[in-house]
C-alpha cells in the first residue's frame, strides 16, 4: 500500500519491526516500509523483513572508519529509498548530531520507559531497582540528546511485586507493539504537529486515548 515511505532501522530481534510490518498490511494504515536497515548481520529482524518481502540493507558500523562515515552511508541509503520517516526500532548505534539534524522531525524512536524517566540502557533492571510501580514505553522524535525529544505516544504498564527483568520487558514489549504503529499512523494521517519541545495531537478519540494509556496489559 502507498502512503508515507518508512525506513525501519534495527539491530536485533525486530519485534517492533514486525508490529510495523503487520500494521502496514492493514488497509488504510497510510504508510509502507520501503527499506529495513540493520547494522548487525545476524539481526533476527532481517529475516522478518525478508519474509515480508521487504527490501533490506546491511550497513555494518564496523566497516566504517568513523561514525560520520557510517551515518553518511545510512543517510545515502535512506535518500536512495526516498524515505519520508525513519523509525528506529531497537537500533543500537547512536546516530551523530549532524545526521539527527538532517532528519529532524522525520526520525522517531521507541524507548522502553516512560520518558523522561529511565533514559539509557538496562531500563527494566533500573526500574525494578528503583522500586517504580509503573513503567511503560515512549515513541518520540529524536533529538541530538539521547532519549530526548518531543513525545508522540506513551503507554503505561504496572510493575508487579515479583517481576523479573524478563517479565517486565515482555509486558512493556506488548504495549510497544501497540504504540509504535499507532504513532506512525498518527503521523501518516497528519495528526501530529510539533510545537517546540512538544507534540500536539489532533483528533484523538476516546478509543485512541485507551490505546495510549492502556488500563491493563492483556
Ligand atoms: C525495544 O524494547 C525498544 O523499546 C528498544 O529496543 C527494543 C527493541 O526490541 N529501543 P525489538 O528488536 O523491536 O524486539
Amino acid at each position: 500500500m502507498a502512503g508515507l515511505r518508512l525506513a525501519v532501522l534495527i539491530s536485533g530481534q525486530g519485534s517492533n519491526l514486525q508490529a510495523l510490518i503487520d500494521a502496514t498490511q492493514r488497509a488504510g494504515f497510510g504508510a509502507e516500509i520501503v527499506i529495513v536497515i540493520s547494522n548487525q548481520p545476524n539481526a533476527y529482524g532481517l529475516g522478518r523483513a525478508r519474509k515480508a518481502g521487504l527490501s533490506t540493507k546491511l550497513i555494518e558500523h564496523r566497516a566504517f572508519a568513523s561514525r560520520d562515515a557510517f551515518d553518511d552511508a545510512i543517510d545515502g541509503a535512506l535518500r536512495d529509498a526516498r524515505v519520508d520517516l525513519v523509525c528506529l526500532a531497537g537500533f543500537m548505534r547512536v546516530l551523530g548530531d549532524a545526521f539527527v539534524e538532517r532528519w529532524r522531525d522525520r526520525l522517531i524512536n521507541i524507548h522502553p520507559s516512560l520518558l523522561p524517566a529511565f533514559k539509557g540502557l538496562d531500563v527494566h533492571a533500573r526500574v525494578l531497582a528503583a522500586g517504580a510501580r509503573i513503567s511503560g514505553c515512549t515513541v518520540h522524535y529524536v533529538r541530538p540528546e539521547v532519549d530526548a525529544g518531543p513525545i508522540i505516544v506513551q503507554a503505561a504498564v504496572p510493575v508487579l511485586p515479583d517481576d523479573t527483568v524478563d517479565a517486565l520487558q515482555a509486558r512493556v514489549h506488548r504495549v510497544e507493539h501497540v504504540i509504535y504503529p499507532l504513532a506512525v499512523e498518527l503521523i501518516a494521517k497528519g495528526r501530529v504537529r510539533i510545537e517546540g519541545d512538544l507534540v500536539r495531537l489532533s483528533g484523538v478519540t476516546t478509543e485512541d486515548a485507551r490505546l495510549i494509556s492502556p488500563a491493563r496489559p492483556s
